[in-house]
């Protein structure tokens, strides 16, 4: 199993790729399924939760080919533009999800909707639970069934049928959920008359999706707001879309400019999609300007200044942000009260922190840290993407050497993660 060895204490000064946001990148290719033309997808980031999504649509029949595949080395921190995924569901010739997909990549659930109003049936495995709390599908399957699905859960499968094709409907989400908004979004699109959500997700990649949806035919209206309208269409049609940039990995490469005391420009990324972190950061101490292409990250000032922070669905700060703010926090001056509203068990970044000399104790869904002059290095290891590279940011700052164990989860959502920061002066290594 990879790890990544630190030597930390360094400041990060260059420049960085910002590549396509996963999380826009995996609703899209799920999206294929909704018409028998090419989808042409731009900027796809190289990570493995994007392999994953590829595997299952192959599994369920989509001919999927890549070029622009950027590998080389040479080319690490430039321009990743070219890459483009062509995706043809014209043959589908499985409607069942696997639970050894699904098990590995929650997103999976994303082909639910799609299928099932494409073809009219959809089996797709219950997620189960994951290293971030239950995480359930309810608001999928309710949804669904008010669009007339019949759904039946039998083992460990969500058995989904409208043999005689959807029908629009108003659904109101108790609870925001992004991938809720996305999947019965998809599904409206080829329901006969008219769907609304309401307490829908506003997150930016639930508007890329609909952007791309209007392209292949769909008529929405509301996207990127609470309240969104979607007139059904016969069918969808090809198209080509650019995965808009990914405003988790920006938010956490400004963290690593920050934590280490350096200056990094970001490019091929935008300001106005991290406006509520930016917001935070500003408080810390952490300048942001807006280059040609992308935003310059300074650290002003002697010290970072703790600030407090509440996780909120967009646009308030995003829960995928928590665990780098945290590790931010571990270094500034004063007190900080990190609190996480969207997922239970989001804290398991806490104790690694912990052994890497940050103080911090946790009650309930609230996190005090108290700031230290200096974090150690340390064997870390995390059970979730972002701890995991909470873990890095602070092996970035800490004294000494850092080894973060069970890389994979690293490599599901950041691509080449240590070949970006070893071209700014970090001391990183990959050990395979
Ligand atoms: C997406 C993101 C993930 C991010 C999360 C919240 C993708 C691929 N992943 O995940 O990185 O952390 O949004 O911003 O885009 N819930 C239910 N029932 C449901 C669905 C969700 O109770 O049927 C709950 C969840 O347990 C959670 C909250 O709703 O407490 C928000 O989850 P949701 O927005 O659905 O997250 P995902 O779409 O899975």
């Amino acid at each position: 199993m990879d790890r990544l060895r630190i030597q930390g204490g360094r400041p990060l000064n260059g420049v960085i790729q910002i590549g396509g946001a996963k999380n826009a990148a995996l609703p899209l290719m799920a999206a294929s399924l909704l018409t028998d033309n090419t989808l042409a997808l731009g900027n796809l980031p190289h990570v493995a939760d994007i392999a994953t999504m590829i595997e299952l649509l192959v599994e369920l029949g989509v001919e999927v080919s890549m070029n622009g595949q950027s590998t080389d080395m040479s080319r690490a921190n430039r321009g990743s533009e070219g890459r483009l995924l062509l995706l043809s569901a014209r043959n589908l010739v499985s409607g069942t999800a696997p639970y050894d997909l699904v098990r590995k990549m929650r997103a999976s659930v994303l082909v639910l909707g799609p299928l099932l109003a494409r073809a009219g049936r959809a089996r797709v495995s219950m997620p189960g639970g994951c290293a971030i709390g239950p995480r359930p599908v309810d608001l999928h399957v309710a949804g669904l069934r008010r669009l007339g699905a019949e759904i039946s859960l039998r083992d460990g499968y969500i058995e989904a049928r409208a043999p005689g094709g959807l029908t629009g409907a108003a659904i109101m989400l108790p609870k925001v959920s992004v991938g809720a908004t996305e999947n019965l979004m998809m599904a409206a699109c080829l329901a006969r008359g008219e769907t609304t959500i309401t307490n829908a997700a506003c997150e930016p990649e639930v508007l890329d999706l609909a952007h791309c949806l209007i392209k292949m035919g769909a008529c929405i209206e509301g996207a990127g707001t609470d309240s969104v309208w979607v007139s059904g269409v016969d069918r969808l049609g090809g198209a080509k879309h650019k995965v808009l940039p990914d405003r988790i990995e920006t938010a956490t490469y400004a963290i690593a400019a920050a934590i280490t005391g350096g200056t990094l420009d970001l490019i091929g990324t935008r300001l106005d999609l991290i406006r509520a972190v930016a917001d935070k950061f500003r408080a810390v101490g952490i300048e942001l300007t807006i280059r040609e292409n992308g935003v310059r990250v300074q650290h002003v000032g002697n010290r970072l200044e703790a600030v407090n922070i509440q996780t909120r669905p967009y646009p308030g700060f995003p829960t995928d942000m928590q665990a780098q703010m945290m590790a931010l926090m571990t270094v500034t001056e004063g007190v900080s009260i990190i609190t996480e509203n969207i997922f239970e068990n989001r804290f398991m970044h806490v104790t690694e922190l912990a052994r890497m000399g940050a103080d911090i104790s946790v009650k309930g869904n609230s996190a005090m840290v108290r700031g230290v002059s200096r974090l150690r290095g340390a064997p870390v290891m995390a059970t979730d993407l972002r701890a995991s590279v909470s873990l890095l940011l602070a092996g970035l700052a800490a004294e000494g050497e850092t080894v973060v164990n069970r890389l994979y989860h690293l490599d599901r959502g950041y691509e080449r993660v240590e070949e970006k920061l070893a071209a700014c002066g970090a001391v990183v290594e990959r050990i395979c």
